[in-house]
């Protein structure tokens, strides 16, 4: 009797172990949240008075009920992927839509918004919420999610949460041809947007957040559209541009351990996007991808947002072109860096 009783609560004690193991690993963040440009922003825009939209056809051609929502892909992005991934939910929920459910606020939201970038004045050529703005957004955040949850548990949600930080390539691409180029070195305009980068983490910190994981600059001068106005007729990559993003990119790097010791009980991940599109782009063939240096809809050599329409001609098979636009990448790309991601940033949080 003696016996079966030791076993029974030798048993009852492993399966909770089990299922409490099972649960973190399946739960590694309380709520993701995501600030940041179009590769991000998952309808946003289509709640603000900009012309830098995608909710129209073409875009969504592959998304769940073949419906444009606002994403600049055929499909999900890299929040709706990560979020699925990470065991939280199916698609990332911008913030701005109208009907949000509670749960869709205790899991997390999506604060980034085509077309913007670190600047506010890159943001304000095209309408669009910068960095500053989406920042605040969060804070409206954290008073639904009081309402909701209560303080306490708010706070806890908070600081269990994530928070996923991809910016930049709209200033970078706005700085070449502005005429601030004229009065400030690339050296000098990365450094400024590497002090708002910061301010910005060390405002989402004192709002809560502990955990950050902060992307590099993709190389965007291999997007359709910086070749097209490059005039180069072999359509080769952009090597200026792509040199000053890893350039920006090292910047940050180093960076990131200094400011992770000035913000107490902070992770601050940083995560080499550059790499992992370049993996894709320095071995398309490996990945099944025929098509690198034109986007998918129209002549893929300049059409973006309104002007990738329904009276646009589009190709046949997406899933072989590295880009749906001539800036952003197809749903295939985007898979291809969440398991980057999920591999080579994510597991350097507890
Ligand atoms: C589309 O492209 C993908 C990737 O190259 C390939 O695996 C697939 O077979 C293609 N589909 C069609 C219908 O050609």
């Amino acid at each position: 009797m003696a016996r079966t009783i030791l076993l029974l609560l030798l048993f009852l004690s492993s399966s909770t172990t089990t299922i409490s193991t099972s649960k973190r690993t399946q739960q590694k963040f309380s709520a993701i949240f995501y600030f940041g440009d179009s590769v991000l922003d998952t309808g946003n825009n289509n709640y603000i008075p900009t012309l830098a939209v995608a909710n129209h056809v073409p875009y969504g051609r592959s998304f769940p009920g073949r419906r444009p929502t606002g994403r600049f892909s055929n499909g999900r992005l890299v929040p709706d992927l990560l979020n699925e991934k990470l065991q939280l939910k199916e698609f990332s929920p911008p913030f701005l839509e109208t009907e949000l459910s509670n749960n869709d606020i205790i899991t997390g939201v999506n604060f980034a918004s085509a077309g913007s970038g670190f600047e506010d004045k890159t943001s304000r050529l095209s309408n669009t919420m910068p960095m500053s703005t989406q920042v605040n957004l969060f804070k409206e955040y954290l008073l639904r999610l009081r309402n909701i949850v209560g303080d306490k548990e708010a706070s806890r949600i908070i600081e269990n949460s994530l928070m996923f930080i991809s910016s930049g390539t709209n200033d970078f691409t706005h700085y070449y041809r502005s005429l601030k180029k004229k009065k400030m070195g690339i050296g000098e305009y990365q450094d400024s947007i590497l002090r708002i980068a910061q301010a910005s983490v060390k405002e989402l910190f004192n709002l809560g957040g502990r955990q950050f994981c902060l992307a590099g600059l993709p190389p965007f001068g291999c997007t359709p559209i910086q070749i097209t106005l490059s005039g180069d007729p072999d359509r080769a990559c952009v090597d200026e541009q792509n040199r000053d993003a890893q350039a920006y990119n090292s910047k940050l790097e180093k960076l990131l351990p200094t400011l992770q010791s000035s913000l107490h009980g902070s992770k601050i991940v940083y995560l080499d996007a550059y790499e992992a599109f370049m993996e894709i782009l320095g071995n398309p063939a490996k990945y099944g991808f025929t098509e690198t240096t034109r986007g998918c809809c129209g002549t893929g050599l300049r059409e973006i947002g309104l002007f990738c329409n329904g009276l646009t001609p589009i190709c046949r098979n997406e899933s072989s072109f590295v880009f749906y636009d001539a800036v952003h990448p197809t749903e295939r790309v985007y898979r291809i860096t969440t398991d980057f991601i999920l591999k080579n940033a994510i597991p350097q949080f507890n």
